[in-house]
């Protein structure tokens, strides 16, 4: 166990009850960015399926059902606290969404079985290959035509370099420590995101939005 990175699950567990008040303070632009996630979404009545891997609390769902009120969501998270956030908030729609109290390192995704894959503040505790091998199943997940959209955190590529250098430097006195359990940020250059997209086979890729500290990816095959 690691005194300096939390494990991930009881890290959100604890923090649910004031997670959207601290969203809200701590990010730039917070409503631009979250409907620049909602902005990835066509307009339509249809009861698209939409996988949200990290949905926490669900933020993003508002932007999304704006844009597409009759989609179906499934909604992973390792944190059972955030997710009771979620469909309390979103008791108007029960019937609409489904939760996952897992995670989606290890969950089983059915081949071309959504619309759209969607994951919000959420990968960027993952370390490259664990990253680009998730990107690899997601996109064999959507089906024809469907699109993987991403907003996370992003950082300078020296930014990205120190960061894991700091990690590598940590995991060599502690070799257990896996990236994906713990809250670690280890968030990509936008650089290196588009690289590791094309190289889970990606190949249609638009930042729709960017600030300083983050972005919204459209990726689709
Ligand atoms: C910063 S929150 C983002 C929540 C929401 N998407 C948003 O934008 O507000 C990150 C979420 O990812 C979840 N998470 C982290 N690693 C996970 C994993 N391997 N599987 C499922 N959920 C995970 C955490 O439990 C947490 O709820």
């Amino acid at each position: 166990m690691s005194d300096k990175y939390e494990e991930m699950k009881s890290f959100f567990d604890i923090r649910a009850d004031s997670y959207d008040e601290h969203m809200a303070a701590i990010l730039e632009d917070y409503h631009n960015f979250y409907t620049n996630i909602g902005a990835a979404f066509q307009n339509t009545d249809k009861p698209i399926e939409v996988l949200d891997l990290g949905a926490g609390t669900g933020i993003e769902l508002e932007y999304i059902f704006k844009k597409a009120p009759n989609a179906r969501i499934t909604a992973v998270d390792l944190s059972e606290e955030m997710l009771k956030r979620l469909v309390n908030k979103y008791d108007g729609f029960w019937s609409q969404i489904k939760t996952i109290a897992d995670s989606y390192l290890s969950i089983d995704l059915a081949p071309h079985s959504y619309d759209y894959i969607v994951t919000v503040m959420s990968l960027h505790h993952l370390m490259p290959v664990k990253k680009i091998d998730l990107y690899k199943k997601l996109r064999e997940t959507l089906i024809p035509g469907g699109a993987f959209v991403e907003g996370d955190y992003i950082v300078s590529a020296e930014e990205e370099k120190r960061l894991l250098n700091e990690f590598y430097q940590f995991k060599k006195d502690n070799p257990l420590l896996e990236d994906g359990e713990y809250h670690i940020d280890i968030p990509f250059s936008e650089e290196t995101q588009i690289k590791a997209l094309k190289e889970a086979g990606f190949e249609n890729i638009n930042v729709i939005y960017r600030t300083s500290r983050a972005n919204v990816v459209v990726a689709k095959i």
